[in-house]
């Protein structure tokens, strides 16, 4: 098998003269021969000023060459696009496949025999994921690490479940301009990704279950040294993997490995965002996420780790217990044990090294767990034919089974708009409903399921009510909030026909979501509705391409035609 330089010439009919060609370039920038003639392991500079994310990257980079070095190979390193989550317009998720569709060509374009891909703000994990199951190179995933907790007033703080938390207790006018200012500077404390677990974490997590990344490298705090050791393991396995081309991806990422996913992210109470992801990525192997297993595993999947935003702590607490795999010990047998990963060891192996320690209460046993079921639902219903999802572990108990009166916001703005307004008719009881917010809608699916209360209500103290919508919602946020409606209401889904006033039944038991309007008149407003011309925002560019093409909720809003349409 051709290795190192010679991968991938352009010989034109003169291999000889295209590789002389090749190494005449790139000793432009020191290299020696003996340098030049090693197996090569790409490195992925997902570094940006804009992502503070990624602000340990520069130091992950160095610790992966050092390791790669160490094992006598070559690292190169390459940049690829970085998304933070914060400054992404309009939505993180909307560039989520450009992500993978550079970090894919890349990889393929350029020589290299592994590759280590560094990232972990919110959708770059997936991303990197879904372009290394498609180019099946031999690929190592190293976390850029979870940020440490902040403190205020005694109390411990994380991003950004505590950010919606104040920010609620600021808007009920509880907390005035200068403590929220000062609470600004706290919540985020250091570079890393944020330290509940959202859907940075949650990844990070699915990512080491899925056995894409070296133990404990999901939950390592981002400033430690240990991180810095970590990548440099890394490093060295990447060089190993370099020269006997294996794993790759596609021996990794097997039906079982996405079922032990499914299963540690029930366990871990994961973001709902996780299951869109993990469906991309299987879409991108021979198999499939169904969303019934995900379902049916939820039930008897018991939520294991206490972990905001459904439980207590925050992600280095996670890790001082004894991370992921510490977790798979406690999950045992709901997980494939014999499952293999990067590293050489099999989930059992990983399972048996993880470390007891006293007393800690973050990971639980299967006979005292924070909820014995699952954290999410999957729920269909004449609202989601093709389903919707609940992370009921962060929901109210009480609004699980709630039947009301819809409250329609017709989008994004539509809701911005009024939902403060003094003299909008809802009650505490109502369902808010917003759409156009799903992935053709708004576009991108924007996280903006996670509806503000109306402040009228804020302020009598309501602090949640039942909330649908095709959008998706930060996986940090809390809330009886039912997402990713699908098909989504811009596609003429009938979340498109509810109108203020009717009747929407919630019933998480039974798994459904209902509009309590007759067939006969649903196929009336059905046909009336018109047909949505292109948005301006979609006449061009990767905008056109990203609406023509993108896949529903369910099938994990990849393109469509980027998707391995395999067995199973
Ligand atoms: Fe980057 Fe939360 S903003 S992980
Ligand atoms: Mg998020």
């Amino acid at each position: 098998m051709t290795k190192g330089l010679r991968k991938g010439l352009t010989s034109y009919g003169d291999a000889g003269f295209s590789l002389f060609l090749r190494k005449a370039f790139i000793k432009a920038a020191g290299y020696s021969d003996d340098a030049l003639d090693r197996p090569i392991v790409g490195i992925t500079n997902t570094h940006s000023d804009y992502n503070p994310c990624h602000g340990n990257v520069p130091q992950l980079i160095e610790a992966v060459k050092r390791g790669v070095m160490l094992a006598g190979g070559m690292p190169m390193v390459f940049p690829t696009i970085s998304i933070a989550e914060s400054f992404a317009h309009p939505t993180s998720m909307f560039l989520r496949n450009l992500m993978a569709m550079d970090t894919e060509e890349m990889v393929r374009a350029q020589p290299m025999d592994s590759v280590v891909v560094i990232g972990g703000c919110d959708k770059t994990l997936p991303a990197q994921i879904m372009a290394a199951a498609s180019v099946d190179l031999p690929t190592i995933v190293v976390p850029v690490g979870p940020m440490v907790v902040g403190h205020h007033k005694g109390e411990v703080l994380g991003a950004c479940t505590d950010c919606r938390r104040l920010w609620g207790q600021h808007r009920a006018g509880e907390i005035d301009e200068d403590e929220i200012e000062i609470v600004n500077g706290r919540l985020a404390p250091s570079v890393g990704t944020c330290m509940v677990m959202g859907t940075a974490s949650t990844m990070a997590c699915v990512t080491e279950a899925l056995g894409l990344s070296l133990p404990m490298s999901a939950s390592i705090p981002a400033p430690h040294a240990e991180r810095i050791r970590s990548a440099e393991a890394s490093g060295r396995r990447a060089a190993e993997m370099a020269v006997s081309g294996a794993p790759r991806p596609s021996e990794l990422l097997t039906p079982s490995a996405f079922r032990n996913a499914a299963v540690v992210m029930q366990a871990i109470g994961g973001s709902t965002n996780g299951v869109i992801h993990l469906s991309a990525i299987a879409n991108r192997t021979a198999h499939k996420l169904d969303l019934d297993l995900f379902d049916t595993l939820g039930r008897n999947v018991p939520v294991l780790v206490d972990l905001k935003p459904s439980g207590a702590h925050y992600m280095e607490h996670f890790h001082h217990a004894g991370g992921v795999p510490k977790l798979l010990k406690q999950l045992g047998d709901l997980i494939d044990l014999d499952a293999m990963t990067v590293s050489g060891q099999t989930l059992r192996e990983i399972a048996a090294g993880a470390e007891d320690v006293p007393g800690q209460d973050v990971i639980r046993p299967r006979d005292n767990p924070i909820k014995p079921e699952g954290s999410m639902a999957v729920l269909s219903g004449n609202l989601a034919p093709r389903g919707a999802i609940i992370k009921h572990a962060a929901a109210s108990a009480r609004l699980l089974q709630h039947t009301g009166r819809a409250v329609v916001f017709e989008s994004v703005e539509d809701m911005t708009s009024r939902v403060d307004d003094p003299d909008l008719d809802v009650t505490a009881d109502d369902v808010l409903v917003l759409r156009n917010a799903g992935p053709k809608g708004a576009p991108g699916m924007p996280e903006a399921g996670y509806l503000p209360i109306p402040r009228k209500l804020g302020r009598q103290g309501v602090k949640d009510m039942v909330r649908i919508s095709d959008a998706r919602m930060s996986g940090t946020a809390f809330g009886t909030i039912v997402l990713h409606m699908t098909p989504e209401s811009a596609v003429g889904g009938p979340l498109a026909l509810v109108r203020s006033g009717d009747m929407i039944r919630l019933d998480v038991a039974g798994r459904r979501i209902d509009l309590l309007v007759d067939e006969a008149e649903l196929a009336r407003r059905q046909a009336a509705l018109p047909v949505a011309p292109t948005p301006a925002w979609a006449r061009r560019g990767y905008a056109r391409l990203f609406h023509e093409t993108v896949l529903q909720a369910d099938e994990g809003c990849d393109f469509d035609f980027m998707v391995e349409r395999g067995e199973g």
